[in-house]
């Protein structure tokens, strides 16, 4: 059930070619782990919510539980996606039909708010994305976009220019969030390209010795603003993912994490607050498989992660291409290591082959390769 609007498998899994969401995402559908208060999603997202409530005296409306089925409108059109946009691919979006989407991202919300009325809000839900495998990927995750609108006195009595003041503001807005998250952390910004802002720039956070993408943000796009009746403002947005967050702030190693149920995972945020530094439970050891096929020209490693992950579900902790070559004949083959482990318990030796040997049939028949 989200939004209170009961979803069931056939809303969303079809046996058509125009669906590509596997059973073992529709089961994430309505988990809503971002609103459970002992989760570290939940405390995450709360303690945002505190910032913005304390430094906003209450002016940013807080919606968690806007239904993560959307038209293509919504998560595309309405914030200027172009048509030819990767993100509109089968490959990188889950499709319910050519019209419907699971979101992959918040701003999917950012138009129809707007022309609600709403001028200051946060919205956090759950997003999905086919991707790869590894420690800091997984199909489902959970983001929250914040949207501010000015009216022109607000920069006017700056001296600055609209676009200018904005940009200033939401730095300074997100500095001050990283600081009440994190203390002292070390962070920069990046400039980049989002079709829906202008000036883009990404966060990045200094985390075990590299550096993370925590957040995308900018000035929005005038056309949105024109659109959806606030034609005379300014704006910004930002998106932030909460497990890359989550990870940092809790010491949490694996993504996969925050979908266990084990008792020693969730017991430790039962309190509720931030401050805690997650303790792992004695690290069970890895086992690797390689899968080595020549490829076809429709061949994707998220539609192989996909097939792995349909398999493995969350044993499978990473898939990685470890060889590619191409023949003389112009065939390429791949090498791909897959690695098992589970977070709860150590596999069997005939569990994990039993695993890879369902892989390797399957990606046979689904991929249409050839094993080598
Ligand atoms: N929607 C972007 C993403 O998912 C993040 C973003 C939101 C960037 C708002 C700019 C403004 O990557």
């Amino acid at each position: 059930e989200v939004g209170g609007v009961k979803i069931t498998r056939q809303d969303v899994v079809r046996d058509d070619p125009t669906n590509n969401v596997p059973d073992n995402i529709f089961s994430k559908l309505g988990m809503q782990l971002h609103r459970r208060n002992q989760h570290p999603l939940g405390i995450l997202k709360n303690a945002i919510y505190e910032y913005f409530d304390t430094n906003y005296s209450n002016k940013f409306n807080k919606l968690d539980d806007l239904c993560p089925i959307v038209s293509l409108k919504q998560n595309f059109d309405d914030v200027l996606v172009p048509e030819d946009h990767v993100s509109r691919s089968y490959n990188d979006t889950y499709y319910i039909d050519p019209q419907t989407v699971l979101r992959c991202h918040t701003s999917a919300h950012q138009a129809e708010l707007l022309r609600s009325g709403y001028t200051h809000f946060l919205v956090t839900g759950d997003v999905y994305r086919r991707d790869s495998i590894d420690s800091t990927h997984y199909p489902v995750f959970h983001q929250m976009e914040g949207f501010r609108v000015f009216v022109p006195e607000e920069w006017e009595a700056s001296g600055m220019d609209a676009t200018s003041f904005s940009a200033a503001d939401l730095k300074k807005c997100l500095e001050g969030l990283a600081r009440h998250l994190f203390g002292d952390v070390e962070m920069r910004w990046v400039d980049t390209y989002f079709p829906f802002t202008n000036p883009s720039f990404e966060l990045e956070i200094y985390f075990k010795e590299k550096w993370l993408e925590v957040l995308g943000c900018g000035v929005t796009e005038q056309e949105i603003l024109n659109r959806n009746g606030q034609p005379n403002n300014v704006a910004w947005a930002f998106g932030l993912g909460l497990e890359r967050l989550a990870m940092v702030l809790f010491d949490i190693p694996d993504i996969r994490l925050f979908w266990s149920n084990d008792e020693r995972f969730t017991s430790q945020f039962s309190k509720g607050q931030l401050g805690v530094k997650f303790k792992p439970y004695s690290k069970y050891p890895p086992c690797y498989k390689d899968i080595s096929f020549w490829i076809n020209e429709s061949f994707t490693e998220n539609n192989l992660c996909e097939v792995v992950r349909g398999v493995a579900g969350d044993l499978v902790e990473e898939v990685q291409l470890i060889d590619n070559f191409t023949n003389k004949k112009g065939m390429t083959s791949h090498c791909y290591r897959i690695a098992y482990r589970s977070m709860e318990r150590s596999l069997t030796d005939d569990e994990i082959n039993d695993l890879q040997w369902k892989v390797r049939e399957l990606v046979q028949n689904k991929l249409e390769v050839v094993i080598r």
